[in-house]
């Protein structure tokens, strides 16, 4: 069946490209030196890939290599973003954020708020976006952080962050921005905008699993305290191997990201709206969550009136879809999206919900199947009587 399946999850992860793949390989045989190792040439040859990999990942955002810390992946850099500035050595004792974070923004907050933080969750409209009078409200010019996601991972909005970070640069306070959904689909440039912090994930851009990196900011590093101690790795600020293969991997998905970042937010587009198309032209009926005028070229999040979705996946199983972030879906007891939630959903509206998200392997045939059997698992679901 897996074969069969069409997989429309690529918010979730991505596969690795081929490319990718390849230039990983040495690194996990021949090239197998510990990067640390610099007495011999095993590990000098695996910390001059490293060092190159540094770079690729500062040229896409046109940071400094001495700005990227290697990390885990995104839920690691914005655990050290947030509880790494909340050390003796910061002055920030004041954290600003939204309600449709990730958990890995919104659970250190929680951690950090029983430590004595101040910590304020900004509401988001119907549409999905952050409230940005409700934030220049909360900037009093005191020592504060504040760290808005760049584009959700449930309902692909973007948020207005050069407006964003304006506010934070005028207030004096410091920017932390999860941008692991949006490298690869909009430019993300440093030397442009004011960022402090920058969280990335290099599964989500076709990349290995298991890294990612945060971008800090000189200002940010002088003051930041490092979650794993025990080596000096990372400028003594993530202690740990730095694992070659998957940070090669990390580097060469970047170089991709930015030799098609012209060309692939596009196609993304055209295939998102021909899945849009497909449905209304099967009459199956939906409303979309979230605006569409500032959202991921790959995202569509619909919800189907009466329709459990989880129901509907049983009935579609050869499309590989979600019904809201994997996060969520993978934890003990399946909530309804606290995204949905918070974009003033009901329970029942936000487990109707189904995020379809398309990606550099997406074919129109797919989409055009996939349309297809998730209207007809819908009509099945009608004639059954299982929809309310
Ligand atoms: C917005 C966002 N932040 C963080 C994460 C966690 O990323 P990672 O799997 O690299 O820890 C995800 C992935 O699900 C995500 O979509």
């Amino acid at each position: 069946m897996r074969k069969k399946s069409i997989y429309l999850d690529y918010q979730a992860t991505t596969p690795v490209d081929p490319r990718i793949l390849d230039a990983m390989r040495p690194f996990f045989a021949e090239e197998f030196g510990n990067p640390h190792s610099s007495s011999h040439i095993f590990g000098n040859n695996s910390a001059r890939a490293v060092a190159s990999s540094r770079a690729k990942v500062a040229q896409l955002f046109k940071c400094g290599a001495e700005d990227v810390i290697f990390t885990s992946g995104a839920t690691e850099a914005n655990n050290l973003a947030l509880l790494g500035v909340f050390g003796q050595r910061s002055p920030i004792r004041k954290f600003v954020t939204s309600a449709i974070e990730h958990p890995s923004v919104l659970e250190p907050l929680e951690q950090l708020k029983r430590r004595g933080a101040e910590v304020v969750v900004l509401p988001v409209s119907r549409s999905g976006f952050v409230d940005t009078a409700a934030l220049a409200h909360e900037l009093d010019g005191g020592p504060t952080l504040v760290s808005v996601m760049a584009a959700n991972n449930e309902i692909g909005v973007v948020q207005p962050l050069r407006e964003i970070s304006d506010l934070c640069r005028r207030a004096g306070a410091w920017l932390h921005t999860d941008a692991s959904q949006l490298v690869g689909k909009q430019p993300i440039d440093l030397a442009s905008v004011h960022w402090d912090l920058l969280t990335l994930s290099s599964h989500k851009i076709y990349g290995p699993k298991g890294v990612g990196a945060l971008i800090a900011s000189y200002a940010v590093r002088e003051v930041l305290s490092p979650l794993t101690f025990g080596g000096g790795q990372e400028n003594g600020l993530r202690a740990g191997t730095v694992p070659t293969s998957l940070v090669v991997g990390f580097g060469i998905a970047c170089e991709l990201a930015a030799d098609l970042l012209s060309s692939e937010p596009a196609s993304l587009e055209v295939l998102r709206d021909r899945f849009i198309a497909e449905l209304q032209a099967l009459n199956m009926p939906f409303e979309i969550n979230g605006t569409m005028q500032a959202r991921l070229p790959n995202n569509l999040s619909v919800r189907v009136k009466g329709i459990d979705a989880i129901t509907l996946f049983a009935m579609a199983p050869g499309v590989a879809v979600s019904s809201g972030s994997a996060c969520s879906s993978a934890s003990a007891h399946v909530e309804p999206s606290h995204v949905l939630k918070a974009i003033g959903l009901s329970d029942d509206e936000a487990r109707s919900t189904i995020r379809i998200s398309v990606g550099r392997f997406t074919t129109i045939e797919q989409v055009v199947n996939a349309a297809s059997q998730l209207a007809a698992g819908v009509a099945k679901l009608r004639e059954l009587g299982a929809i309310a």
